[in-house]
């Protein structure tokens, strides 16, 4: 029996635990992995390094066409400030386009992948086997990212990151092309009160229902 490509849509708001989802069932399941996230991070990086307004969509576009798939690999894309950048660059349909066949292309592994970000079971992926859309209130996911950067030795204030979460999710759900929303096929998993080995299992246990006949 020829088993069919395994494709993994994971969707949710930032800080929702997606990436740490995507990366462990990527591992189990023997899947390449790709989280889109950093492809909108470095092109607002490279553009911020060189002074440009990231407001500008057609020089945002350009970044997007010629990235370099060696730019996702600086060590300084993680962050908080990359992250406001990404979802400020992300917001333009142009930049948006340049990136879809990049992403079809490791979604289109013979063996299937686990793709991480906002539209990948809306529009990268709309034929996924699984639909993930991973997802936590706003106060669960500040208070996570408050607590992960003091264990990093940050000072940091948690108003502050709610603010920065609520203004995120607001302009990822509310930009015109490929807003945040989960697929209407898309399982939705709560994280507000659950921890990661948990959310594992659940995740194990959707894949297994939605492959399963
Ligand atoms: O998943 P992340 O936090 O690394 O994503 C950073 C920003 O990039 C996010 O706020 C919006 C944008 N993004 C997007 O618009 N579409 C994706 N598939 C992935 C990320």
């Amino acid at each position: 029996m020829t088993q069919l490509p395994l494709v993994i849509a994971i969707d949710g708001p930032a800080a929702a635990g997606k990436g740490t989802l995507a990366a462990r069932l990527a591992a189990h399941f023997q899947l390449p992995y790709l989280d889109t996230g950093l492809l909108y991070r470095a092109i607002g990086k490279l553009m911020a390094d060189r002074g440009h307004d990231l407001d500008n969509a057609e020089l945002a576009t350009e970044f997007a066409r010629h990235l370099d798939p060696e730019d996702l690999k600086r060590g300084d894309l993680r962050g908080r400030e990359a992250g406001e950048l990404a979802s400020r660059v992300a917001v333009h349909p142009g930049v948006r386009a340049a990136l879809v066949d990049f992403q079809r292309s490791v979604a289109g592994r013979p063996e299937g992948a686990v793709l991480d970000g906002r539209d990948i079971g809306t529009v990268i992926c709309p034929d996924a086997r699984v639909k993930l859309f991973v997802t936590a209130s706003a106060e669960v996911r500040a208070r996570r990212r408050t607590d992960e950067l003091v264990a990093k030795g940050r000072t940091v204030d948690y108003d502050t990151i709610l603010a920065e979460v609520r203004e995120r999710d607001a302009r990822d759900s509310g930009r015109k092309e490929a807003p945040l929303k989960p697929a209407d096929d898309a399982v939705v998993l709560d994280t507000s009160d659950l921890d990661p080995d948990q959310v594992m299992a659940r995740a194990i246990a959707i894949v297994a229902a939605r492959t399963a006949a």
